[in-house]
């Protein structure tokens, strides 16, 4: 047995996730499949908590909403990051604590803002416009919600532009210029409470400094708010650390992270005199590497180039057609043989776009071999659809030779479930 890549294993010349042969997990829970490897992400969440120990980790939703993954996460002491009412509902239903839960969103629907009342959470602020409908909202039901206002602090993450939400052009937050006066006047109305700071760069980000510099940024704002007599008992940096997707990249870690916040953050709020806690929102460090999708070999065929049709799509796994991001492929059952063509793996989708790897030096495939498409864990299944009319796959957990099925796999049924035909159409 030797180790492929992080907690990923050959043994007899198959792919092994945490004690399991993925061909028989692919055998016995039938393809395309997530396997999410449970220790994993427990290492992940640790590595962060050891590099930040005073601060709260608020594992981002979005990146993967499972209820079993929330649930792990929510004993292991995270709180979340939401950014839907979906997304709260799911985190409260997984056990997460209220008072760590951050309800993120540039656009809430009244009826979002009435739910961050009722349970109530805090809610991340991205305009002038929310804070008043916030306010009224909290009102009238009685209550006073913590709030902290989204700051765009206009830093360039030096990452895939659609996934850069610091840059002064970007849908999220208040401009750095206008948010003294933003907290200014929350702090003259009612049902709602300025007491956090928060902002989000961007994700996928490999180079620290843009960190650092958000950090100063974001100092700076926090030594103008308490000039003005608002007690931050928060100051939320987001998250967006990257992770090495292909073998011969390297990629911080949460150590690195902190070393890039931390010590301005601990200089300015001691000079200042003031200790807010530090909250990070990771969600792609802390799921990415521990998950694998399964897909099983369709057919191959030469054409101008050598495709593998495989029966998982970009509905199943868009990044590589929405960012052009890379993943890692491995031949799960020929994984230690020596590579001996190139090929594109395509699924099955009506679109040109719909190919997870291009030009890969593989083994020799062949219909009904299984291929496994690496650090799929982060913004999988979490922007899965239905696309082309095919129902979602499973997902399993897997730890030290067990697996559950922690979502089971969609039908038929479920792409006609909500759906009617008019009477007069009949
Ligand atoms: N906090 C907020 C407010 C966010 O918007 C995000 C991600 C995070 C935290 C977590 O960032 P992370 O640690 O995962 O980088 N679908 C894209 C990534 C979109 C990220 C959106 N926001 C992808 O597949 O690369």
């Amino acid at each position: 047995m030797f180790t492929l890549k992080n907690h990923l294993e050959i043994r007899d010349n198959h792919l092994v996730i945490s004690g399991m042969d993925t061909i028989e997990l692919a055998e016995k829970y039938g393809t395309p499949l997530y396997v999410t490897n449970e220790s994993r992400i427990i290492d992940n969440f640790s590595a962060y908590r050891k590099a930040f120990p005073d601060a709260d980790i608020y594992y981002a939703a979005k990146a993967n909403g499972s209820l079993a993954i929330l649930r792990m996460l929510a004993r292991q002491g995270a709180g979340a990051d939401v950014f839907s009412y979906g997304e709260l509902y799911m985190a409260l239903l997984a056990g997460i604590p209220r008072e760590k839960i951050l309800f993120n969103g540039n656009s809430k629907t009244d009826f979002e803002l009435q739910k961050a009342v009722e349970t109530g959470v805090r809610v991340s602020v991205d305009s002038r416009d929310e804070m008043h409908t916030l306010s009224e909202i909290a009102q009238i039901s009685g209550k006073t919600i913590e709030i902290a206002f989204r700051v765009n602090p206009d830093v360039s993450p030096r990452t895939h532009p659609k996934i850069s939400t610091g840059l002064k052009t970007s849908k999220f937050g208040i401009p750095a210029d206008e948010v003294v006066s933003a907290y200014r006047e929350a702090s003259g109305l009612s049902g709602i409470s300025p007491c956090g700071i928060h902002c989000h760069i961007g994700s996928q980000i490999l180079d620290t400094s843009p960190f650092t510099e958000a950090t100063h940024k974001m100092m700076d704002l926090v030594g103008k708010i308490t000039e003005l007599g608002i007690k931050l008992k928060f100051v939320d940096m987001g998250s967006g650390l990257g992770i090495p997707y292909k073998k011969e990249e390297t990629a911080p870690t949460p150590r690195d992270h902190a070393d890039a916040i931390l010590p301005v953050f601990k200089e300015r709020t001691k000079a200042l005199g003031i200790s807010p806690k530090l909250i990070l929102e990771p969600g792609r460090y802390i799921v990415g590497d521990t998950t694998i999708l399964l897909t099983r070999v369709n057919t191959v065929k030469k054409a101008a180039k050598n495709f593998v049709g495989v029966d998982a799509g970009f509905n199943l796994l868009v990044r590589p057609t929405m960012y052009d991001s890379y993943h890692y492929a491995v031949v799960a059952n020929k994984a230690g043989s020596e590579p001996e063509e190139t090929y594109t793996i395509a699924g099955p989708i009506c679109e040109t776009g719909d190919v997870f790897a291009k030009d890969r030096m593989l083994p020799r495939v062949e219909k009904g071999d299984i291929i496994a498409l690496l650090d799929a864990g982060a913004y999988g299944f979490s922007m899965s659809s239905q696309y082309n009319g095919r129902p979602r796959c499973a997902e399993v957990l897997v730890k030290d030779g067990i697996a559950d099925i922690i979502r089971g796999r969609e039908d038929i049924g479920d792409l006609i479930g909500k759906q009617k035909i008019p009477e007069r159409l009949m």
